[in-house]
């Protein structure tokens, strides 16, 4: 394992969180885009992530795989563990300089899994990763979160909304669990129009890389 300043991701580390359908995959793209023509050089990454590890992690959400969520919760801390620290990954292009935009991280297991394991193996596995230097918490009713993603076409086992119930509620409260060890969150509330919360992320962003 390479040894990483990670106080480098404070300045250079953001992360977008909410539930399915809550919009953090659009806005990403909407992110990277606005800072280009900022001139400001951007990775936009997401997990789980493409490498082997996040391939096995989709074929369990797609039902393909069946195994024990406590065996679910490791894959994500080691799909985790590599999109941080493995070749290519976070701390590499954050060193190089660029401005790191993930699509979930660490909150993300403390939510899911903490529902379906109990927030203590999460945060377990969790707690050593680094810290972000900010993090968007998109808040969305479930109802129209699963409204939304009925226009999709695959659906993966998380989906279901009464787990996204759960998953809303375990969201705020790993959030606060967080804050209370210096994490920045930023709420948004993911029922405003695309262009609206795009306007809110660019100037949070530039404020952020600002300060
Ligand atoms: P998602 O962002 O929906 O990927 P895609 O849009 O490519 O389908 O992530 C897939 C699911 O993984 C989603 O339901 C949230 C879940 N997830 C966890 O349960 N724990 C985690 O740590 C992460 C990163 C994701």
């Amino acid at each position: 394992m390479h040894v990483f300043d990670t106080a480098i991701l404070q300045k250079r580390f953001i992360v977008l969180e909410g539930l399915d359908g809550a919009g953090t995959t659009t806005q990403l793209r909407l992110l990277e885009q606005n800072m280009a023509q900022r001139g400001i050089s951007c990775w936009a990454t997401a997990e789980p992530t493409n490498l082997p590890s996040g391939q096995l992690i989709r074929r369990i959400l797609a039902g393909d795989i069946t195994v024990d969520p406590g065996t679910v919760a490791h894959l994500f801390a080691a799909d985790r563990h590599e999109h941080v620290y493995g070749h290519n990954g976070i701390a590499e292009h954050a060193a190089a300089g660029q401005l790191v935009v993930s699509d979930r991280y660490v909150l993300s297991s403390l939510a899911y899994q903490g529902v379906t394991c109990g927030p203590s193996l999460p945060w377990q596995l969790n707690r050593h990763f680094p810290m972000p230097g900010l993090t968007f918490l998109f808040d969305l009713d479930p109802q129209e979160a699963a409204r939304r993603l009925c226009e999709r076409t695959h659906r993966e086992i998380y989906e279901e909304l009464t787990m996204q119930r759960k998953v809303r509620a375990m969201y705020q409260r790993m959030a606060r669990r967080l804050e209370q060890r210096g994490w920045r969150i930023i709420r948004i509330d993911a029922s405003l129009e695309i262009d609206t919360i795009a306007a809110i992320l660019k100037r949070e962003v530039l404020d952020f890389l600002a300060s």
